[in-house]
């Protein structure tokens, strides 16, 4: 196996990455979801705007649309009730509203939204453990309040850096005392954990900067700490403002862990640091096998066999296209699936290999082979990661060891099948 010197390949969150989903022949979610488990969900909800369009951001995302916000949540009610009358005994155990940027709406849309999560999509936003992202600059003492009325566990919220030179150079026009402010609201508020978002590899960043950013961050003891390697992506600001400088990310990862671990912090995953003694709350819902319904424009759904959602794009014009399509929508076209990909059995179980190294550390092989009715060792690659020392096997559960967790953007990607990647390479060419 050979990095060729390149271990920051892609952020494998997902399997398969939307850009190798097609257009589909129009099937109705009844057809769609014949057979497959309706009561162990995971609910998703996609908002895709923000109050700025980031230079390192390629999420699905506009920037302060000028009009379409209140067209967006009707049409986002109409989904959601469509699913319901399809399926009246959906159950989710789980649940996210991301975007995007949810609290970038204003207080009455923002209570509206949680509603639609709420009543007409019937995610138990009390009962369930579940998350919203926020930004500094969009979150408010009144949406915090919404935020605690439903009963939402968690608030993610992107910092990326606690110095302003750092965010400017990323092109996210940000102050230092206004992400300080946010944050100390979160903290003072009843929202039992915080998770907040920091970047590494940014231009200008040396080691004593990111240890500045890093001890500013565990000054607020946040539940969850997530450190991303910064990504220059195609079509976004960064890569137009061409900025090229020697990568660094993998010392400054290397440095922001050993701190983190130092501090009181355990590591879940490369990206993930979580305090000590502050477990997951309990929930049946497993990421690597089980089904999750997504609503608003972006988001993704998936069944066992099948992946949907609505068209992706990058750039700001053909967002801007899809989602004015999605508020244009009626129930009948809700009703209807019609781009996606399907996964066959083996792709099946490299979804459920990649989910579970890559997202949360850890794959369970009598989950996998009851599942699959398949051996773990029969992917060649699994061998391949253990050779390499990447692997370790405790029982019946594998996990990467440090030195494979610093190679999780290159273990996700080599765990791509070929026509999966054929698929995202004719999409980047077209
Ligand atoms: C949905 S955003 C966070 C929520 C909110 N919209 C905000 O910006 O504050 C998810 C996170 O992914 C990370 N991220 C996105 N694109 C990235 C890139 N190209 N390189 C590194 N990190 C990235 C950022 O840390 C960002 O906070
Ligand atoms: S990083 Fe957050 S605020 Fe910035 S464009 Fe992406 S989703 Fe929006």
């Amino acid at each position: 196996m050979n990095t060729n010197g390149n271990i920051y390949q892609q952020y494998a969150y997902s399997y398969p990455h939307k850009q190798a989903y097609r257009e589909l022949p129009p099937m109705t979610l009844a057809e769609v979801w014949q057979q497959q488990p309706i009561h162990n969900l995971f609910a998703y909800l996609h908002l895709p705007f923000c109050e700025m369009r980031c230079g390192f951001c390629n999420l699905f995302t506009i920037s302060n649309p000028k009009t379409g916000v209140q067209e967006y949540l009707q049409a986002l009610q109409t989904e959601a009730q469509t699913y319901r009358d399809v399926f009246p005994d959906l159950q989710f155990e789980a649940y996210a509203i991301g975007g995007g940027t949810p609290t970038f709406l204003d207080v009455d849309d923002f209570e509206q939204l949680l509603s639609i999560f709420k009543q007409d999509l019937g995610v138990d936003t009390h009962g369930k453990y579940g998350s919203i992202e926020a930004s500094p600059k969009s979150i408010t003492p009144e949406k915090i309040a919404l935020i605690e009325t439903y009963g939402i566990d968690r608030v993610s919220i992107g910092v990326q850096s606690w110095l302003e030179a750092e965010t400017k150079s990323l092109g996210r026009p940000q102050t230092p005392e206004l992400a300080h402010e946010a944050i100390q609201q979160l903290v003072l508020s009843d929202i039992p954990e915080i998770n907040i978002d920091l970047i590494y590899g940014i231009t200008g960043q040396t080691q004593q900067s990111w240890q500045y950013s890093l001890e500013k961050t565990i000054d607020f003891q946040p539940v969850e700490i997530f450190l991303y390697p910064l990504y220059t992506r195609p079509l976004t600001g960064l890569e137009k403002m061409n900025h090229t400088q020697a990568d660094h990310r993998l010392a400054l990862y290397r440095f922001g862990r050993d701190f983190l671990l130092s501090q009181g912090y355990e590591q879940v995953s490369m990206r993930c640091f979580r305090k000590a003694n502050t477990p997951y709350p309990a929930t049946t819902y497993k990421s690597a096998i089980d089904n999750m319904v997504g609503i608003g424009a972006g988001a993704r759904s998936y069944t066992q066999a099948l992946h949907y959602s609505t068209h992706y794009a990058v750039n700001r014009k053909a967002i801007k296209a899809i989602i004015k399509n999605y508020y244009l929508k009626n129930t009948a076209d809700f009703n209807q699936v019609t781009y996606g990909i399907y996964l066959n059995k083996e792709e099946q179980c490299r979804r459920f290999i990649i989910k579970s190294l890559i997202d949360g550390g850890r794959l369970d092989t009598e989950l996998f082979e009851l599942h699959f009715k398949t051996k773990i060792t029969d992917f060649p690659l699994i061998n391949d990661l253990f050779e390499q020392g990447w692997l370790v096997q405790n029982d019946s559960i594998i996990q990467l060891t440090a030195a494979g967790m610093e190679m999780e953007d290159f273990i996700g990607p080599a765990l791509f099948s070929s026509q999966i990647n054929l698929l995202m390479q004719e999409y980047e060419l077209s």
